[in-house]
């Protein structure tokens, strides 16, 4: 792939005992979060005439700056609405693959094809696969779960969500008829909204350029909901690109003391494994600490943590884990790894060190045997780091920090978060992060973003980064660096 340029298109240094002097030492107190102005939008809005939202195309330059306080809230409502849609998709992965409140098997790659395809057959025939009738098994098992759902969190989650947003009804048949129908419903929704985006993959595949593909597949999520769910091997791909940037020099030793996660997400049940037989966990904070402490690029006494997400359960969760690591709990994570997925050996063996800047390697959670023939790790996060990262409800389409100068950040970490998002939104995304870097800051995507050419943000380079022998299963990382004002 040629390198990504500014164009028109759219294109073990830690020392636990330093660690916990650290925790209690206390952060830098971060000023309040801002929505973005108009006279800071105006160029894009100038430059995206065409793309802007329907509502915001028809006006002129007037009626724009008196709309624009009120359509910022409003879109910031209207996005954080998908996070329902997301939460839902989270639940037919977790309809798929759970095995927590279930005896059936998981569901194959082959079964999910026969699901695909049952769905989109005639009434009569619909559902009728081996893949279907055990689908319908496991939505009669999930509905029997749900009313003694116990501590299990991820039951708790699918209660809230099917129950008390959505309204059904567990207590008489015909209220679980038509959670039945509706769950049914759901799984045929995700599953053509995947073939949908398997299309759109393969027309972006015949583009003229593998940076146009990119480019398309860097909106792929533009109209789905807002997942968020999260995975280890996309920090395999950091560990990977900051490695290489580190190796080019355009990274010295101890030179980041800020970092930024946007979108840290929280693994529930992911759309690839779905595995749920261990606690949501956090992965990308404690991921990325650990990398620039293995590569020597932070030092601990100057690393400031600050994660941005708009979901207030990843929020939630990191603000706990937070308050727990203050009270001298650690966080631990299970690091499960389906041998059959073959994994690259460079991706093994980042598997293998995960965590051990930052944490000691604990026995993992018992695998069920449903779960399959599966490898695990754990490893218990010394509460020091966990209490360094300050959550902060942001939403980086809209919003941002208005920080100081000597307190933005050297190093802003986005993966799978601009996909949700149009150009415009891309576009404005970009501006909130170019805001909150300091010059010569970076950020590392999997996204290629548009480079207007007002922007501040430049790609400087990406690496490729493949995961195992799956096709297509890896991630180009792209590094934008912010110029000097
Ligand atoms: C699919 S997860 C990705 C998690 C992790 N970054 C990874 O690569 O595995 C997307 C995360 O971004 C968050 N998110 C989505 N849109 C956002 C926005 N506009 N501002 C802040 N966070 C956002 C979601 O709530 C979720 O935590």
């Amino acid at each position: 792939m040629s390198k990504i340029r500014a164009s028109n298109r759219i294109v073990a240094g830690f020392s636990l005992l330093m660690v916990l002097a650290l925790s209690l030492s206390g952060q830098t107190s971060l000023p309040g979060v801002r929505y973005v102005g108009y006279t800071e939008s105006q160029l894009i809005l100038e430059a995206l005439a065409e793309a802007l939202p329907t509502d915001l195309r028809s006006k002129n330059p007037g009626e724009l700056a008196k709309a624009w306080p009120n359509w910022v809230r409003g879109r910031d409502s209207e996005i954080r609405v998908r996070l329902a849609q997301g939460d839902e998709d989270s639940l037919v992965n977790f309809l798929l693959f759970g095995i927590s409140y279930t005896k059936q098997p998981r569901i194959t790659a082959k079964e999910l094809a026969e699901i695909k395809q049952d769905s989109t057959s005639s009434a009569g025939n619909r559902f009728r696969s081996s893949g279907s009738s055990i689908i319908r098994r496991r939505i009669d098992d999930l509905i029997r779960a749900l009313s003694a759902a116990g501590r299990n969190e991820r039951l708790l989650f699918a209660r809230r969500l099917l129950i008390e947003q959505r309204g059904h009804n567990l207590n008489t048949p015909a209220g679980r008829a038509e959670l039945n129908k509706y769950l049914l419903a759901s799984v045929s929704r995700v599953l053509n909204e995947r073939a949908g985006h398997d299309r759109t993959l393969e027309a972006a595949r015949l583009l003229a350029s593998t940076t146009e593909e990119f480019a398309e597949r860097s909106r792929l999520y533009r109209t789905r909901g807002l997942s968020s769910d999260t995975s280890l091997l996309p920090n395999f791909a950091l560990e990977e690109s900051l490695k290489a940037m580190q190796g080019r020099g355009l990274l010295g030793a101890g030179s980041i003391r800020r970092i930024a996660i946007i979108g840290p997400g929280l693994d529930f049940a992911d759309k690839q494994e779905g595995y749920d037989f261990y606690p949501q966990q956090t992965i990308q904070p404690f991921a990325i600490i650990d990398t620039l402490s293995r590569l020597g690029l932070a030092k601990p006494e100057a690393l400031q943590v600050t994660t941005f997400d708009l979901s207030p359960r990843v929020n939630h969760h990191l603000e706990l884990a937070q308050k727990r690591a203050r009270r001298g709990h650690p966080y631990v994570v299970q690091l499960p790894r389906d041998p059959q997925a073959q994994w690259k050996p460079a991706a093994v063996r980042f598997w293998e060190h995960f965590g051990n800047q930052i944490g000691i390697t604990v026995p993992p959670v018992a695998i069920p045997a449903s779960a399959g023939e599966l490898k695990i790790r754990a490893v218990s996060i010394h509460p020091g780091i966990a209490a360094r990262i300050t959550p902060i409800d942001l939403n980086i389409v809209l919003q941002h920090l208005d920080l100081p100068a000597r307190d933005r950040f050297d190093l802003i970490i986005a993966t799978n978060i601009f996909v949700y998002y149009d150009t415009f939104e891309q576009s404005l995304g970009m501006a909130n992060v170019e805001r909150m870097l300091r010059p010569g800051g970076v950020m590392l995507s999997n996204n290629v973003l548009l480079e207007l050419p007002f922007s501040r943000m430049h790609s400087i380079d990406y690496l490729t980064v493949v995961y195992s022998e799956r096709p297509n299963d890896g991630d180009h990382i792209v590094w934008y660096q912010r110029a000097s004002d």
